[in-house]
């Protein structure tokens, strides 16, 4: 990362300096290099001092998350919005990220999503209408009652708050990667144990990759596609199912594949293969070991020095893991050489930061994500029994 000289950093204006018009227009900050964004994002971070707080995602990159207060994966953030007092919560993630800090926050927080074009395709891939047209269609076959005597609906934190309340309200929950075997055998003991199917939204191979690993045999678990005449499965596939898997998945980690662990393997003999369970199943059975940002880069922490590892995640977390563990003598590459990156998480910029930041010390909030009421009532159930489990 280019660091700003101290002319450049001299010349960069001085949050004062800006005239209101100039802090309030993004355009006026898209234009500037990213160096010198570095004194103005710490110059405005430190006015706001305890009132703000910085959350950063694991994928985010080099030049935003090194402003982060707290970094985590999806369940580690969600805790600490939970746990903040901090009056604006700047959420340097994606836009389900940012609307679970809102359904978690304490009356008068904010959550501040810098910019708003940082969506997920896998959130956007379960829309809330399929999802309650998908619902009806298993209250049709007899598979659950409308309240969830029968199905217990889990979604990944990756969705949207309609879909969390959704879940929230027919007694389901919300999981993330590092607590979904915990979600699937809390949601196997509802209705007193009587509940001995789950939809899982909206990632399928989250469900089957957690299913599989509870020794749920595959052919129990059926995807439902919301673009086919009753999700594409008939009654006969509904009663056999233990898990009803949406018909979703994250672009940026389908695009490793198993011939990926093969070629790998060969080029590096001994490499350890570390995948995040968004991988097919095909690659999570071949690896070494699988988890979300989290538990990868503990993996590797925990590594004695001469370990290489081969990283089935977003490009960011490995080359920003690449570079710090080298200094330990562990070496850290991409399962896939061409680079998997998350376009959506890469929109905030440092550009987007300091605007947003700017704007907060001059009392103006830019950018908040805020979920209707009866929405949050609900999502707000789901989330919380997720962080209940573990
Ligand atoms: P984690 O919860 O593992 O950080 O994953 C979030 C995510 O979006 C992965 O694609
Ligand atoms: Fe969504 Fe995939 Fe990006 Fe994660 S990596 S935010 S699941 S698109």
């Amino acid at each position: 990362m280019a660091v700003a000289s101290l002319p450049e950093v001299l010349a960069a204006p001085a949050i004062g300096d800006v005239p209101e018009s100039d802090v309030c227009s993004l355009e006026n900050y898209l234009a500037l290099p990213d160096h010198t964004m570095d004194s103005r994002i710490a110059g405005a971070r430190a006015k706001l001092g305890a009132t703000a707080i910085i959350l950063g995602h694991h994928y985010q990159r080099d030049e935003v998350i090194r402003f982060a207060d707290f970094r985590g994966d999806s369940y580690k953030l969600a805790q600490e919005g939970a746990r903040t007092a901090a009056k604006y919560i700047l959420f340097c993630g994606v836009h389900f990220m940012a609307e679970s800090a809102d359904i978690l926050a304490k009356p008068g927080q904010v959550a501040v999503l810098p910019d708003l074009n940082a969506g997920c395709s896998m959130a956007d891939m379960a829309e809330i209408t399929q999802v309650e047209d998908c619902w009806d269609t298993l209250v049709r076959n007899g598979i659950t009652d409308a309240a969830g005597q029968g199905v217990t609906p889990l979604t990944y934190m990756n969705s949207t708050a309609a879909i969390k309340a959704f879940c929230g309200e027919r007694g389901g929950l919300v999981c993330t990667s590092s607590n979904a075997p915990a979600a699937f055998k809390w949601a196997f003991a509802q209705s007193g144990g009587r509940n001995e199917k789950i939809l899982f939204l909206p990632d399928q191979h989250l469900g089957r990759n957690t299913g599989y690993a509870l020794g749920i045999p595959l052919d129990q678990m059926v995807v439902f596609d919301p673009y086919l005449l009753n999700g594409g499965l008939t009654r006969q596939q509904y009663q056999n199912a233990k898990v009803i898997l949406w018909k979703g998945h994250c672009s940026v980690h389908q695009r490793f594949l198993p011939e990926h662990v093969d070629s790998v393997r060969a080029a590096h003999p001994g490499i350890q293969v570390i995948v995040h369970p968004e991988c097919r199943w095909e690659v999570c059975q071949k690896a070494d070991d699988t988890g979300s940002t989290e538990k990868l880069i503990k993996l590797i922490t925990e590594a004695p020095a001469g370990t290489s590892f081969a990283v089935g995640t977003e490009v960011h977390l490995v080359n920003r893991m690449a570079k710090e563990f080298a200094a330990q003598g562990k070496k850290v590459i991409s399962l896939n050489d061409s680079g998997c990156l998350c376009t959506t998480m890469y929109r905030i910029s440092p550009q987007h930061l300091c605007w947003a930041l700017e704007n907060l010390v001059e009392g103006n909030i830019v950018n908040q994500i805020k979920v209707d009421d009866e929405v949050k009532h609900w999502a707000r159930v789901a989330l919380d029994r997720m962080l209940e489990v573990r």
